[in-house]
């Protein structure tokens, strides 16, 4: 299989890479740019960790093609901040305790972004429902709700 070349704009950069079209986009995001915040879980659209936004809309980027991702926005977790500071979310998980060992917080993360921008942040339960492809194996699901909450309110 040959090697192409992309062309990605991540967090407001256009970066060029040279991959095989069956490349994820976590992949490139990881292994080609080293935007390691994205965290890799099961690699089979089950867990969130992966968790970005194209366009404004989250994907699970381990289901993803980079490929099909060129000429789109695309936000990691490396571009919530701006500069010296947090985005609110992020914020909100520090003053909530969102996170226990942090493997699912970057995926939590852009999941909740897009939960606050698509108004799915009104209620507990339609918090819980938006986010429940983002599993947390230490069970910090309380705090990330309540850190959503203070975001909204
Ligand atoms: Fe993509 Fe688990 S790594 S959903």
């Amino acid at each position: 299989e040959g090697v192409t070349e992309m062309r990605l704009k991540v967090n407001g950069a256009v970066r060029t890479i040279q991959a095989e079209p069956r490349v994820t986009l976590l992949d490139a995001l990881r292994e080609r740019l080293d935007l390691t915040g994205t965290k890799k879980g099961c690699d089979h659209g089950q867990c969130g960790a992966c968790t970005v936004l194209v366009d404004g809309k989250r994907v699970n980027s381990c289901l993803t093609l980079a490929v099909m991702a060129q000429g789109k926005e695309i936000t990691t977790v490396e571009g919530l901040a701006k500069g010296e500071e947090l985005h609110p979310l992020q914020q909100a998980f520090i003053d909530h305790d969102g996170f226990q060992c942090g493997y699912c917080t970057p995926g939590q993360l852009m999941s909740g972004v897009a939960c606050l921008k698509e108004g799915h942040a009104k209620t507990d339960d339609s918090i819980r429902e938006w986010m429940s492809g983002n599993l947390c194996r230490c069970g910090a699901y309380p705090n990330i709700v309540a850190a959503i909450r203070q975001v909204e309110q």
